[in-house]
């Protein structure tokens, strides 16, 4: 049952214009649908028409007005087929459905006491009969009728056209968006809500009426959504010269919603954990991901909607350029560094993870078996990744003539990656032949490179191999055309760049900077006039998403974390740095040697960390140690993790540092109270992080500065150093210490659900034997329910990936305890579920029993009867081979 990109082709039929009237009652809902439907004259004539549909009552259905005798149709259980149609003709069906009842979140549902719809990928086929593929476009007219006293709001695309009170308590309101769109985009919203108000004039004069849909009590947390809004309307007409094109665009917050937001056309529908804010119950990370979420839907107004993509394979098309806007504009409007820090550690972390793993795919997959499952780090973040490069072989005025000529081109369209990229050729010149392979290769490439001075020549040499490791299907790996941006770093700063045989570039002031541009397995660089032994500065800026081997020694990590002038150099140095340290802390553990940390590093980390004129969201990032997680895909890769050794070992790195720099760590703890009132604006946040950082090694440097943790727990002003407070007395306090914490933040702020939420997740992360029976005894308590996404996300999710030692238990009952949660929600939430099998797919990475026990728990999930196609899909690639 998988489905292969080489199989597209176009829809044998077109839907122009789509009339849905929906009636929404407590048990059920109607649907009339009427589609103006003609043959594709791009299709291969004579076919039947075949339309989506699943979970549907089919009440009637009529041609041009004549009801349809049982015979001239027939239905599945995913589509209805009509045998013969001529080439244009009115098809209108009326249908049940039972929002009530729907479990998956995908699709119209309802979420707590309001309708709402999820649609992409494709859960329009849920609401009615149709051809919901995203090269159907169709204007859409959309009325909706409801209890009025119940569903006051009633909301659909575009413009609200009409409305009407009915005389049995119910109302009505019409609604028409008059830019063809695929069904995906389609959206309804039905409920009692409130809503906060602005207004934005464009670039070209059009007033745009923005409006915040929440519940009652939600309507003090909308402020900081509706500012990100307008900060990305403007950010994207100055520097992409995109404009709004309707009067007016509506955001929705919903309690149960399967991933962060929907960009549906004028009426985006948010997760509320990924919309609301406020100072009191919203961490400064928190704010951060609701503006970038905000942007990043808003600019989907564009770049997906618009022009939006042919079929599924093509969705980085719209995901990974959208993912990369949003990225520049958070990089614009805070830090620029800490931005690119953040999104290389998701990178690295996690998407190489996925990269290694079974799941493996290109950025443009070539099949799968059920698309939810290719909503994935792989499309969104190397996606992003991939066209960051592009825009950085072609700089970034080429890069903007072509954006400017993929929209204009395109407008209306639905399009493939190969359009974009022609595009960006078209505009700028540039071939980007050999660049295509990153869309159709998996899998992270390596880069391992290493450095050759002579003296005597003052010459500098600089070989380079790539390689790619194998994933499932694709054997063997072509070069790709990698962008190394690098410098070269001497004693007294950084170097002057001569490659050999190139004249010096006028153009650019700086030169101690080069992108090269890898193409080869192996390829060297020659620089010339180089008057002493250099450190390379390699990778600057992430500017591929690689591994990077270089044989660096300690010294020179120490050079370049401290010395080198690209900020994530530094960055990526000082993990270098405390990896190496890591590992090797890790082997004295194995070998039964009481651990030693090299002097090296912790000094290295007390300068930086005494160091006041640096920024201290860097030496923040900087002195945050690798996590557990990552070591353990280091450690696979070199034949397998051991969870336990791994842990012992940063812990007793983080204790060293924690000891080493105790005075350090005091003094900066007290240097970073913001005193203001609170905002979260870069300076404030840099501060807080830091200080935060601080109290967590403090804690572990000596017990009586739990202390500290306690008072600022109880006097914290805001959401971020409280929760901060909280996870170090959960962590590292005594258990009744951590009991009285827990039960103290709970009874303040059991109305709230997000910071509840936050509640369930530190706990899932407990350290300790007790962590599995509290976890379990939490799903029993009210604020915990196995429907709500988010909360199966901070307790189950919190547990599997925030508390490695006790998820991988000796016994095999974290394991045990995940297949669970994955079998409840198998059929009821199958995208949920699906997800949640995440880390036990990397059940190759662990030595010994326990990648046995992970393994078998697999198994016994594949054995039940009646998977979904989508728990199905993970289960059979993890268990292939
Ligand atoms: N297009 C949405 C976004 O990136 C995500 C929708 C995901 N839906 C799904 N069923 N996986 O903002
Ligand atoms: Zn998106």
């Amino acid at each position: 049952s998988a489905i292969y990109l080489k199989d597209y082709r176009p829809p044998a039929f077109l839907i122009q214009r789509t009339r849905l009237a929906f009636d929404l009652y407590e048990d059920h809902a109607l649907v009339a649908a009427t589609l103006h439907i003609r043959r594709n004259p791009a299709a291969e004539p004579g076919e039947a028409l075949v339309l989506h549909g699943q979970e549907l009552e089919l009440l009637s259905i009529a041609l041009d007005g004549r009801e349809l005798a049982g015979q001239e149709y027939s239905l599945t259980d995913d589509t209805l087929q009509v045998a013969s149609v001529p080439d244009q003709f009115t098809l209108t069906t009326r249908t049940r459905i039972r929002p009530q009842d729907n479990t998956s979140l995908e699709g119209l549902y309802k979420s707590r006491t309001m309708f709402c719809t999820q649609c992409e990928a494709e859960g329009f086929r849920k609401i009615t009969y149709y051809l919901d593929r995203p090269d159907v476009m169709a204007e859409f007219e959309v009325s909706v009728e409801a209890d009025r006293a119940r569903y006051p709001v009633l909301l659909s695309n575009g413009n609200l056209v009409g409305s009407e009170v009915l005389d049995n308590g119910r109302h009505r309101a019409d609604w028409h968006d008059p830019f063809p769109k695929p069904a995906y985009l389609f959206a309804l919203v039905a409920g009692d809500l409130r809503s906060v108000e602005d207004s934005f004039t464009t670039c070209g004069g059009r007033e745009v009426n923005l409006r915040i849909f929440v519940e009652e009590k939600d309507l003090d947390k909308c402020d900081h959504a509706m500012l990100s809004l307008k900060k990305s309307m403007r950010w994207d007409e100055e520097v992409y010269g995109r404009e709004y094109d309707l009067d007016i665009f509506n955001i929705v917050a919903v309690d149960d919603f399967n991933m962060g937001a929907m960009e549906n056309k004028s009426l985006n529908i948010f997760n509320s954990s990924c919309v609301l804010c406020s100072p009191a119950t919203t961490t400064d990370k928190g704010f951060q991901t609701v503006e970038a979420i905000v942007a990043h839907e808003y600019f989907h107004n564009w770049s997906g909607n618009r022009v939006t993509c042919r079929d599924w394979f093509q969705l980085s098309l719209k995901e990974g350029f959208t993912v990369f806007r949003d990225a520049e504009f958070s990089a614009d409007m805070g830090s620029r560094t800490v931005k690119r820090v953040e999104d290389a550690t998701v990178m690295r972390t996690a998407q190489f993870a996925e990269d290694a793993g079974p799941m493996a795919h290109p950025i443009r997959p070539d099949s799968f078996i059920e698309i939810s499952n290719f909503y994935t780090l792989t499309v969104y973040e190397k996606g992003a990744e991939v066209v960051r490069m592009i825009h950085t072989l072609l700089a970034a005025e080429a890069f903007r003539k072509g954006s400017d000529l993929y929209f204009e081109r395109h407008d209306g369209q639905a399009v493939t990656c190969e359009d974009f990229v022609v595009a960006m050729e078209d505009a700028s010149g540039v071939d980007l032949g050999q660049f295509r392979r990153w869309y159709s290769q998996a899998g992270t490439p390596v880069l391992s490179v290493n450095g050759e001075y002579d003296a005597d020549a003052e010459r500098y040499r600089l070989h380079v191999r790539q390689s790619c490791p194998p994933t499932p299907g694709q054997a063997d790996k072509q070069p790709l055309l990698i962008p190394l941006a690098m410098g070269l770093l001497g004693d007294a700063g950084n170097l002057p760049l001569q490659l050999a045989g190139q004249a010096p570039d006028p153009e650019t002031g700086d030169n101690t900077h080069l992108v090269l541009r890898v193409t080869e397995a192996e390829q060297t660089f020659v620089f010339e006039d180089v008057r002493e032994p250099p450190v390379p500065s390699l990778l600057r800026g992430f500017s591929a998403p690689v591994r990077l081997e270089y044989a660096y020694s300690r010294g020179e990590l120490c050079a370049l974390m401290s010395r080198d002038d690209d900020g994530f150099v530094r960055w990526d140095a000082a993990q270098q740095l405390a990896l190496s340290v890591l590992e090797e802390v890790e082997g004295q553990i194995l070998g039964g040697d009481a651990p030693v940390v090299d002097p090296l590093f912790l000094d290295a980390c007390t300068v930086l960390l005494e160091d006041a004129s640096l920024d201290p969201a860097m030496v923040a990032e900087m002195l945050r140690l690798p996590g557990e997680g990552y070591m353990a895909e280091l450690a696979a890769r070199r034949g397998g993790a051991r969870v336990e050794s791994i842990h012992l070992a940063r812990e007793a790195v983080l204790k060293a540092l924690a000891e080493h720099a105790e005075n350090a760590w005091l003094d900066t703890y007290r240097r970073n109270v913001v005193s203001e009132p609170y905002a979260p604006e870069a300076t404030q946040v840099a501060a807080r992080s830091l200080r935060n950082l601080s109290l967590e090694y403090l804690a572990l440097a000596r017990p009586e500065h739990i202390a500290l943790a306690r008072a600022q727990f109880a006097s914290a002003g805001n959401m971020t150093d409280q929760l901060a407070a909280l996870r170090v007395i959960s962590q590292r306090g005594s258990d009744a210490q951590r009991d009285e914490a827990l039960d103290s933040f709970y009874r303040q702020w059991q109305s709230e659900t997000l910071v509840v939420n936050q509640w369930l997740q530190v706990q899932a992360a407990v350290p300790g034997e007790q962590a599995l029976a509290r976890v379990r005894g939490l799903l029993e308590h009210a604020a915990f329910d196995l429907r709500n996404p988010n909360k199966v996300r901070a307790l189950v999710g919190g547990f599997a990936n925030g508390n490695p030692l006790q998820f991988h238990r000796a016994d095999g009952g974290g394991y045990g305890f995940l297949g669970e949660i994955i079998e409840a929600l198998n059929i009821r939430n199958p995208q949920i579920a699906s997800r949640l099998l995440t880390p036990l797919t990397r059940w190759r990475n662990y030595a010994g029993e326990q990648g046995v026990k992970m393994r078998a728990e697999l198994e016994r999930l594949a054995a039940l009867p009646d998977l979904s196609p989508d728990v199905f899909e993970v289960l059979s690639k993890s268990l292939e081979g």
